[in-house]
């Protein structure tokens, strides 16, 4: 079963406590602290004293989607305030290598993200490397848009590289995930699915929209078959 991580952009923020143990008593697997710069995208969302906040407010692992220019200057932070996975993307400079070392030598786990025009071939040579793969079915900077279809053919091809090269390492998609669209996403292969909208604003509430999730997802393998 995939794990579902909700995205807190869609929260709300005058009341996250509340909203993160609604996650929580939903089944949330994680948290998802999406962290904008306005440089690498046109916007600007939550620092590491947010996910300090997060981590006093869940026992949820938080993991970190760093949608900036320079990650090395704030990934000490954020895994000091809690988060155990950072993802950075691909896109946002040329020393991946030594951003993904960085995050490791902080103790914490290495993601990469590609936005929806980067080919996951690009990935190939940190594929081993890092312990989660984030295919953007947005184009990164806000919630609540509508999902990219391209993004399945690259969790097909990514589920085909991870399965070659690293069988441990998490595929997660991200953006614009909703009950219409996320059987479609675990049968190409997600593993994780990151939700902010069709959590934060389902109309029966986040358990509710975290319920309708799991509930669309329930029996669809990464073959798309179901078993039994
Ligand atoms: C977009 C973020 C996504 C987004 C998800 O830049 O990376 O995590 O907040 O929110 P929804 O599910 O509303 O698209
Ligand atoms: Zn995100």
């Amino acid at each position: 079963m995939a794990e579902i991580a909700p995205s807190i952009l869609a929260a709300d923020f005058a009341r996250l406590g509340e909203e993160l143990a609604a996650c929580e008593r939903a089944g949330a697997e994680r948290i998802h602290i999406d962290v904008m710069d306005n440089h690498f995208v046109p916007n600007l969302s939550m620092g590491p004293e947010i996910a300090a906040a997060c981590r006093r407010s869940t026992r949820l692992p938080l993991e970190a989607h760093l949608m900036v220019e320079r990650p090395d200057s704030i990934i000490p932070a954020f895994v000091a305030a809690g988060v155990g996975l950072v993802t950075v993307h691909l896109e946002a400079g040329s020393q991946t290598h030594r951003t993904v070392s960085l995050i490791h030598q902080q103790g914490a786990r290495a993601g990469l993200a590609l936005n929806p025009g980067t080919s996951p071939l690009l990935l190939a040579p940190l594929l081993q490397s890092i312990q989660l793969a984030l295919v953007m079915s947005v184009d990164p900077g806000f919630g609540g848009q509508r999902f990219l279809p391209l993004a399945l053919g690259k969790l097909s091809e990514l589920r085909a590289m991870i399965a070659a090269a690293n069988p441990e390492c998490e595929l997660e998609v991200d953006g614009g995930v909703d009950c219409d669209n996320v059987a479609s996403c675990v049968a190409a292969g997600a593993t994780v699915v990151v939700a902010g909208t069709s959590v934060f604003s389902a109309s029966g509430g986040v358990a509710a929209g975290i319920g309708c999730l799991r509930e669309r997802m329930t029996g669809i393998s990464a073959s798309g078959s179901q078993p039994g």
